[in-house]
């Protein structure tokens, strides 16, 4: 798929001004989510990016305007470690947010890290999903809202360069390893992140810079660029990123994509 990507582009001045943005736009998406069916489904990011955006969603005033009960909270990727190692995205987002507001604790789903085979765990992962989610698109879980952040490699999720879990467009979730490492991780398949009604971005500093330039000048989906799978996202993407991030280093203009929306930094 060529021309221009789908979505936006939400660029601000700061990781503070995007983590508070990108925290109004959950909000306002589970609002129309619950509005609509009840329920918000959503699958949070890892990494540390994202935990700036949680603490702004477990505060007031959005804490209290978030019809928490509602929510269905689900993993993008998990390190393959205890729910209670300083790696795990679970111990992240449980401290940041999900410790911090009343969800439903039957409706919180951790990537199960204590099973012997982290294969079958993953594709467990993805039928309690569809069991909890109901909607399918394709067989795959349609998901209200994903969150995603990008790695300096450009991958996102823990779908690395060159991601086996590209060719996988039956399972939702799968087994993969961190190239540096050879660390462990369950992921989200791009057919689950590409079925999603809603994706936000959230891209935050200049090590981002290179990597999201090579990614938003690509032609079409590219596994060595792994975030370039957004290109071919079925429901609405929204990136947002601080000006360090989404400016070439050295300066010049942004390679933000043509999009459809863009709200620059408040002069
Ligand atoms: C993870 C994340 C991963 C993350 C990027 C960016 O488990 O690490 O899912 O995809 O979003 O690596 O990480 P930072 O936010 O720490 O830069």
């Amino acid at each position: 798929m060529n021309g221009p990507w789908p979505g936006e582009v939400v660029i601000l001045a700061d990781a503070e001004d995007v983590a508070r943005a990108a925290a109004e736009r959950i909000a306002v998406a589970s609002a129309r989510a619950v509005a609509e069916r009840g329920t918000f489904s959503i699958a949070l990011a890892g990494g540390t990016t994202p935990a700036a955006t949680y603490s702004h969603l477990a505060t007031a005033p959005l804490r209290d305007s978030v019809a928490w009960p509602a929510w269905r909270v689900f993993f993008g990727d998990e390190r393959w470690v205890a729910h209670d190692h300083p790696d795990s995205n679970f111990a992240m987002a449980s401290r940041t947010l999900l410790s911090r507001v009343p969800v439903n604790a039957a409706h919180v789903h951790p990537i199960p890290t204590d099973a012997p085979d982290a294969e079958a765990a993953a594709k467990n992962y993805g039928g309690v999903m569809r069991a909890s989610v109901g909607v399918t698109v394709d067989a795959i879980p349609q998901l209200d809202m994903i969150l995603l952040g990008m790695g300096d490699d450009a991958h996102t999720a823990s779908l690395f360069p060159g991601s086996p879990l590209f060719a996988d467009r039956d399972c939702a979730y799968g087994a993969a390893r961190r190239p540096a490492d050879a660390s462990l991780r369950i992921s989200a398949t791009p057919a689950l992140i590409q079925a999603a009604r809603a994706i936000a971005v959230i891209v935050t500093g200049s090590a981002k810079s290179a990597p999201l330039a090579r990614a938003w000048a690509s032609a079409g989906v590219t596994h060595d660029l792994p975030i370039t799978l957004l290109r071919e996202a079925r429901g609405s993407v929204s990136w947002f990123c601080d000006t360090a991030a989404a400016t070439p280093a050295g300066g010049g203009a942004s390679a933000a994509p043509r999009i459809t929306t863009r709200k620059a930094c408040p002069q």
